[in-house]
Parts: C-alpha cells; sequence; structure tokens
C-alpha cells in the first residue's frame, strides 16, 4: 500500500510516498527560506503563491523521473493543519483535485500529530506510551502520548514558541533565516558563560514555558551593542541557546518525574539543535530512559511524516472520499 504525503503547511513546500512494505520512497522539500529570508521570517501571502507555482511542477517532475508510477498510490494525506491558511488550502486544494482526478481518498492529517510520529520511521522508536517535546517554529509543548491519535497536554508556552525565539534573536544578529539552524552553528564558535541570560520559568512548578523575555532580554542586549562582530555573536548565540536548551531540558525532566514515563521524543524543527540532543540524552539516562529523535531531514517540516501518518490512519480507514477542501489551521491534536 503507498500513500502520497503533501506538505504545505508553513513554507516548505513537501512530497513523499510511504510505502508498508518498502519504508519511504519518495522525500523531497522544496525550501522557500531564501525568498522569507530578506524579510527576516515567513510572509504569509508569499509562502501561499509560492506553493501555488511550485506544487505542481514538483509533484510532476517526481512521478516523471518514476516512470509515471502515480498509479499506485492508494490515498493522499495531506496536511489539513495547523498552519497557514493560504498555505494550507493551496495544498489541501491540489490534493483534492488529484485524489478526486485518481479515483483515490483523501486522509487528513494534522501537522503536529506526523511530527510527533515521524520518529516511528526511524529503527529506533519508542512504544507508547511516551512523552513528547514537540518544539518548532510555532510550538512548544510537552505532550503524553498515549496511543495512536490519544494525546494529552502537560506543557506549553504561554507567549513565544522556542523556535521563534531562535529566529527573532538570529534576526537581531543579522544572521538568515531560519535562525535556529544559523544560531545553532555558530554559537559552537562562542565562550561558554561569556554572557548569561535569564532561563525563565525554570523555577515554576509546572510544564510550562515563556520563551519572551529571554528573547526581549537577547534583543535588548544585542542592540546596546554598535558593532556586531562575529566573537560577539558567537558568544551571545552561545548563552541564548544555553538558556533556551536549559529550560527545555528542565521541563522535560519534571514531565518524566510526573508521569513516571521514561521514553522522550523530540519532534518539530528545533529537534535538530545538537546542544539540545545532547543534554536531553544526559538527562534522560539518569531515569534510565531512552531519547528518540528522528534524522535530521525528518525533524523540520516535510512530507515523510504526512505520508507515514496517512499510512496509519489509512489502516485504520480514516479516509475521506468526499473531496471536501478540509483546513483547519488552528487544529489541535488534545482536549
Ligand atoms: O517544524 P518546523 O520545520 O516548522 C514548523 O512547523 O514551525 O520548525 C521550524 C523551526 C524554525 O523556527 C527554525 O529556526 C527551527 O525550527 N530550527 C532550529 C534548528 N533547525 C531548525 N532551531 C534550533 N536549532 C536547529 N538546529
Ligand atoms: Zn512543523
Amino acid at each position: 500500500m503507498r500513500i502520497l504525503g503533501i506538505e504545505t503547511s508553513c513554507d516548505d513546500t513537501g512530497i513523499a510516498v510511504y510505502d508498508d512494505k518498502y519504508g519511504l520512497i519518495i522525500n523531497q522539500v522544496l525550501s522557500q527560506s531564501n525568498i522569507h529570508n530578506k524579510y527576516g521570517g515567513i510572509v504569509p501571502e508569499i509562502a501561499s503563491r509560492e506553493h501555488m507555482l511550485n506544487i505542481f511542477n514538483l509533484c510532476k517532475s517526481i512521478f516523471k523521473k518514476r516512470n509515471n508510477n502515480i498509479d499506485n498510490i492508494d490515498a493522499i494525506a495531506y496536511t489539513a493543519g495547523p498552519g497557514l491558511s493560504g498555505s494550507l488550502l493551496v495544498g489541501a486544494t491540489f490534493s483534492n483535485s488529484l485524489a478526486y482526478s485518481l479515483n483515490i481518498p483523501t486522509i487528513i492529517i494534522n501537522h503536529l500529530e506526523a511530527h510527533l510520529l515521524s520518529v516511528m520511521m526511524e529503527d529506533k522508536c519508542p512504544i507508547f506510551p511516551f512523552l513528547t517535546l514537540l518544539v518548532s517554529g510555532k510550538h512548544t509543548e510537552i505532550i503524553y502520548a498515549h496511543a495512536l491519535g490519544k494525546y494529552s497536554l502537560l506543557g506549553k508556552s504561554i507567549d513565544d514558541a522556542a523556535g521563534e525565539a531562535f529566529d527573532k534573536v538570529s534576526k537581531n544578529l543579522k544572521l538568515r533565516y531560519p535562525g535556529g539552524p544559523e544560531i545553532s552553528k555558530i554559537s559552537k564558535f562562542g565562550t561558554l558563560n561569556k554572557y548569561v541570560f535569564p532561563k525563565p520559568m525554570l523555577k515554576k512548578n509546572n510544564l510550562n514555558f515563556s520563551f519572551s523575555g529571554l528573547k526581549t532580554s537577547v534583543i535588548n542586549f544585542i542592540n546596546k551593542k554598535k558593532n556586531l562582530n562575529f566573537q560577539f555573536k558567537a558568544d551571545v548565540a552561545k548563552a541564548f541557546e544555553q538558556s533556551i536548551t536549559d529550560v527545555l531540558v528542565k521541563k522535560c525532566e519534571k514531565a518524566i518525574q510526573k508521569t513516571n514515563i521514561n521514553r522522550l521524543v523530540i519532534s518539530g524543527g528545533v529537534s535538530a539543535n545538537t546542544e539540545l540532543r545532547k543534554k536531553l540524552k544526559i538527562m534522560v539516562q539518569r531515569y534510565k530512559g531512552n531519547l528518540f529523535f528522528s534524522r535530521l531531514e525528518l525533524c523540520t517540516d516535510n512530507a515523510a511524516m504526512i505520508a507515514y501518518t496517512g499510512m496509519l490512519k489509512f489502516k485504520l480507514n480514516q479516509i475521506d472520499r468526499n473531496y471536501g477542501i478540509k483546513v483547519y489551521p488552528k487544529w489541535k491534536i488534545y482536549n
């Protein structure tokens, strides 16, 4: 059985095919980051227009290379939310039109559930129940995954997402967009403890986060400096990365203590951060647990996770044959 996955929730156009026998056989992402880079963040209107320009050609070129074996596809899974309305609409319209023309069903996928399940495509993957730290450009959440489709929220950011803070600090350091990989790269040259920034909510006994104060304090610090030389940027990036990763790790530790679950998954774009992975691994080992994460290309937005989640839903017959264009920009996976 083969599922075509379509991802257009934000600024990456993704197409993938997941086969239940052979695994992931196609996974392509066309990034728009060069276009949004000059604005220092995503411009929703431009993102949806770019998806429109790209999606058909990307799909056509992939299947042409493979002798048009699009006929082998059993269903089309597409991201229906959460995300930018215009971007989601492009993927939903494209998926429904193609599915209708091929006379196959569609499967609507929650982007966050797909991030959470993407680790299941790896050899080292957890059994349910497990905890997930979902850290992306728009979300920072600790989720208790009881079973497929059954999730509860343990904690979340009350303001900015972790990825958003990485992006804003990067922008103020005059680095490129997306900021996470830039901060991560340059921080390797920074001196540990040269600067120290706040670690918000660290001492609070709940599992919520707040990154807006940290972000503002780093930006104010940067703005006091006239000349942003390389070493200054590296030292600030190091200090910021230390603060944000320390908070993320501490809250995950609290979640383990609270639930007695020591299987921890990290997913979403920020889970690509090596410092975060390193610290989480050490922390989880103290609880005799395991840390699970995806290969780098499956951490950031991709259609492989959409196709894979689609395959799981297809097996549960959670399919749609109405060809209605379904888009839920604020779709949540927990109650
Ligand atoms: O999951 P994702 O690709 O898109 C959303 O669903 O939001 O996450 C994108 C976020 C961006 O904020 C980006 O800066 C961040 O993930 N990111 C990173 C790293 N790679 C991507 N943050 C920290 N370190 C990284 N290596
Ligand atoms: Zn994402």
